[in-house]
């Protein structure tokens, strides 16, 4: 797995997600949920135009979208990486765009009237970054957060798409291709090509059944060695090599990002102390409860919700 969550979220703002998506959730099924959006955007519509409004872990802009979609204009996004910032930006040029960690964002006391989260603050440490969100809220403010919980739909894709992604890289297929095309490419004898394509086998059968299987990064991988193997006269062995690399370093960050959705998911106690922690800092919270999905009932994750009285 790669060092941090900042890197295995750089990794994916700075890939796929950012050119294609631009959502954090592709793969597990919640990124373009139109229930989520409706949840939103009942609740934002009453709002005033003029509400300031801060995502916590914004990732490109996710709840900043419904806002604006609103007409409101008073937006900020805070995320520990600077690509989901830059990727916020692009499509949002005039939300202002801060990078730094959900429970440290050093943004003014009470210069918001809405803190929201999707699957976001959790990642921080929950507890601090709730009790700053009560610090940021001004008069009347209120915190509104959608978080992954221990027991939803999503934490059972995640972690079972986690599952094949680790399943992938302890194969050993990326090695055993590297050594393949080594021998192939570089003008190694029979003996040492016949050795390498005997070891390839087994991982490319392992890679192959989670392909059928799961699709995505698996079948990518399977199909892109496949199709650089048949048209490795048309390429040096750097650009191969290369490639497997690129390749490699993608299934670990995803799989860094699978482990840090499981270990974000809050469990009840934790949900509690978050409740707890707004209400130290003066917020009185609504009984937490769970955003279960209105066509499938399956869970999607907590209901975090406190307000203001003052
Ligand atoms: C599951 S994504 C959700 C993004 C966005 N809220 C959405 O719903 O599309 C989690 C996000 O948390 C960010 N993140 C991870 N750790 C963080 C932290 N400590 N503080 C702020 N953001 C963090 C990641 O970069 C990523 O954008």
């Amino acid at each position: 797995m790669s060092d941090t969550i900042e890197q295995d979220w750089g990794n994916y703002w700075q890939g796929r997600a950012a050119s294609e998506a631009g959502t954090a959730l592709v793969g597990v099924g919640v990124e373009t949920n139109a229930e989520i959006a409706a949840f939103w955007t009942a609740r934002f519509e009453t709002l005033p135009k003029t509400a300031r409004l801060l995502d916590l872990a914004c990732g490109a802009g996710s709840v900043v979208r419904h806002a604006a979609a609103l007409g409101l204009t008073e937006l900020t996004g805070v995320d520990i990486s600077k690509d989901a910032i830059a990727t916020l930006k692009s499509e949002f040029p005039t939300v202002t765009g801060v990078v730094a960690s959900a429970d440290a964002s050093g943004l003014p006391r009470g210069s918001f009237d809405v803190v929201a989260s999707q699957f976001g603050f959790e990642y921080a440490d929950a507890v601090k970054a709730a009790a700053d969100a009560a610090r940021l809220l001004g008069t009347g403010g209120q915190f509104l957060a959608l978080a992954h919980s221990a027991d939803s739909a999503i934490e059972a894709e995640v972690s079972g798409l986690g599952g094949d992604a680790k399943a992938v890289l302890d194969s050993g297929f990326i090695s055993a291709a590297r050594d393949l095309f080594f021998a192939d490419m570089s003008g190694s004898s029979d003996a040492v090509f016949q050795t390498a394509a005997q070891a390839f086998a087994g991982p490319q059968a392992q890679v192959l059944t989670i392909a059928k299987k799961a699709g995505g990064l698996a079948a990518h991988l399977y199909q892109g060695t496949q199709t650089l193997y048949q048209q490795r006269k048309r390429y040096h062995l750097e650009d191969v090599l290369g490639w497997l690399g690129g390749m490699e370093a993608e299934i670990t960050a995803f799989l860094g990002r699978m482990d840090s959705m499981q270990a974000a998911a809050l469990s009840e106690a934790q949900a509690k102390a978050v409740v707890q922690a707004l209400e130290k800092g003066g917020l009185t919270a609504q009984p937490l409860e769970k955003f279960l999905s209105p066509s499938t009932g399956d869970v999607i994750g907590w209901i975090i919700s406190a307000t203001d009285k003052n």
